[in-house]
């Protein structure tokens, strides 16, 4: 806990861009401005507290910008800033230009560095959990993961169709490094006949047999999603000769053992650009305003989040401490009406 009231506060997104991110820099620079701080913005995640790369924000600098994809601060991930000479030159800049909270909207790389600055500055710092991925420990969600499964679940419906009318099997790797709420939410949203997440284990003879009962009762088309950390793992081939690391493979590999006519579709950064949903703004505005109440309160080392509807400080080593469990229900839900 800080004792002192603090009078400048810096904001950084950094890691991999989220849509919300904008919302989340718009309602922390007007929740400052409004108790009275000032507010500067870093550009380009921790790049810009080592290299002082940075703008003042005031109110009409973040207008206009809560409809908007990417982050007006741009992102980074910097590999000086993982050194502690980095973390020192960062921790000298931020004494220099005299903030006193660091607001750090990213993911668990993110977060992680914002720790690590602590064991160079004495400032405050407080995390709001900015990734599409979702797996950040301690809160139930993260800014971006719903636009996130938006764009994915409009773009496999168009896959849909042609699947439908070719009468093909298609795989559609999505993003959500080694976690699976990205693809569990999407096959829930798109009425996937599979789902692969890296949090289970599966059996690419019992996935193949799976296929093909449901051609046998009728089934024009087929949507297996795909985290991609399933196939960054790697996937045993039917013969356990080799692992497949790659999605066109794995769509070969099993038209080849069913004579399938089998395509795969990796999605890609689409899912990390575009306007923000409503929730995802709602989120990122909440959490904003909430993060610079509770820097104003003294907390520091926290995120915040939400759990249950209830807005929460989560310390911030707890964010990555243990994996974020993907709700089995979920996964009952998606099995039960595929
Ligand atoms: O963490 C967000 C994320 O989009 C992951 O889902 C993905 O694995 C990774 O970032 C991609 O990173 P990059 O943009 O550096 O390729």
């Amino acid at each position: 806990m800080a004792d002192r009231r603090p009078r400048k506060v810096g904001i950084l997104t950094s890691g991999g861009d989220a849509p919300g991110m904008n919302a989340a820099i718009r309602a922390i620079t007007r929740t400052a401005l409004k108790e009275g701080l000032s507010v500067i913005g870093f550009y380009r995640g921790y790049e810009g507290v080592v290299n002082k790369h940075y703008t003042e924000l005031e109110r009409k600098s973040v207008a206009n910008i809560v409809q908007r994809g990417g982050t007006i601060l741009r992102s980074a991930r910097c590999a000086e800033f993982m050194t502690p000479a980095g973390r020192d030159k960062a921790a000298d800049n931020l004494r220099e230009l005299g903030v006193d909270v660091l607001f750090v909207i990213g993911g668990d790389g993110s977060l992680k560095g914002a720790l690590a600055l602590r064991e160079h500055w004495d400032g405050q710092v407080i995390g709001l959990p900015g990734t599409i991925d979702n797996d950040l420990d301690g809160t139930d969600y993260t800014i971006g993961y719903f636009t996130a499964l938006d764009t994915a679940v409009h773009a496999i419906d168009k896959v849909r169709d042609t699947a439908d009318a070719f009468e093909r099997i298609f795989l559609v790797e999505v993003m959500g490094r080694m976690a699976g709420f990205i693809a569990l939410g999407v096959g829930i949203g798109c009425g996937a006949e599979e789902v692969l997440v890296p949090e289970r284990d599966f059996e690419l003879r019992s996935l193949i047999n799976r296929i093909q009962d449901s051609r046998a009762t009728g089934k024009l088309s087929c949507i297996i999603v795909v985290a991609e950390g399933v196939v960054h793992r790697g996937v045993k081939s039917l013969d356990e000769r080799i692992t497949i690391h790659d999605s066109s493979m794995l769509a070969k590999e099993i038209q080849r053992e069913t004579g399938l006519d089998s395509r795969a579709v990796i999605l890609g950064h689409i899912q990390r650009g575009g306007n923000p949903a409503a929730l995802d703004r709602m989120l990122a505005s909440m959490l904003g305003t909430y993060a610079v109440e509770a820097a104003l309160k003294g907390e520091t080392d926290v995120m915040a989040g939400i759990h249950a509807q209830k807005r929460c400080l989560v310390p911030l080593a707890e964010t990555w401490a243990e994996r974020k469990s993907l709700d089995d229900f979920m996964l009952h839900v998606q099995h039960t009406l595929a």
